[in-house]
């Protein structure tokens, strides 16, 4: 039977307190349509990658944890800045340990959307190219339009986080319910 809510496992690519990524990452929860139930998927406790720490029979928690949400998830929405043109590591890292144990890669055949921001001008599209490599190899489906660049985005909120912008706000409502009407179509193949 088709479902009638998905979930989303909302994935923030910045660690720092008060990220700018995770203010617009709240507004997404805030803003989501009735067949999406976003939640947030934590990266920040994952150790680095290190194939030995799955071989040991002593598979790390936040891994356990980390790929269990994953499974659970009909979907996944990545909210990231730029980092030196490419994403933070924490992110990359959290894409790897959900693709292992070879064999089981916890991402595929998902649909998946990319949401970029920055305070500067240029939209962190370096990131969102740079994610775009290994969601395709982990059959990550990506949602391809609308694409999502957030520029200046620090003076879209106020001083709490909120994003108080009111065009920005109907933009990711619209891009919510693209993903939704995608992410159900998958879902229903
Ligand atoms: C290591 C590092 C590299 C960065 N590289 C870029 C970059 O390539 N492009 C960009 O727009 N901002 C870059 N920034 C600035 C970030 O966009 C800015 O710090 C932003 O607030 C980080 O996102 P957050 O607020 O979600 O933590 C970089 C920041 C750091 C710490």
């Amino acid at each position: 039977m088709e479902k009638k809510k998905l979930l989303i496992g909302v994935i923030v690519g910045s660690l720092r307190r008060g990220a700018y990524s995770r203010a617009i990452a709240n507004a997404l929860c805030e803003l989501a349509p009735e067949g999406l139930e976003l939640k947030f998927v934590e990266i920040g406790d994952l150790p680095l990658y290190n194939e030995d720490l799955d071989e040991d029979n002593n598979v790390p928690g936040p891994y356990t944890r980390f790929r269990g949400e994953i499974a659970a998830c009909d979907g996944f929405i990545f909210v990231t800045p730029e980092y030196n043109r490419s994403i933070p590591a924490a992110l990359k890292n959290a894409l790897d340990v959900g693709s292992r144990p070879y064999g089981q890669n916890k991402w595929d055949g998902k649909p998946g959307a990319i949401v970029c921001t920055t305070p500067g001008t240029l939209g962190a599209f370096g990131a969102s190219v740079a994610l775009r490599q290994p969601m395709s190899f982990l059959n990550i489906l990506l949602l391809q339009q609308p694409e999502v660049y957030i520029s200046r985005v620090h003076e879209l909120l106020d001083e709490k986080g909120k994003l108080i912008n009111e065009s920005t706000r109907e933009f990711l409502r619209s891009f919510l319910l693209a993903f939704e009407k995608f992410a159900f179509k998958i879902a229903s193949k």
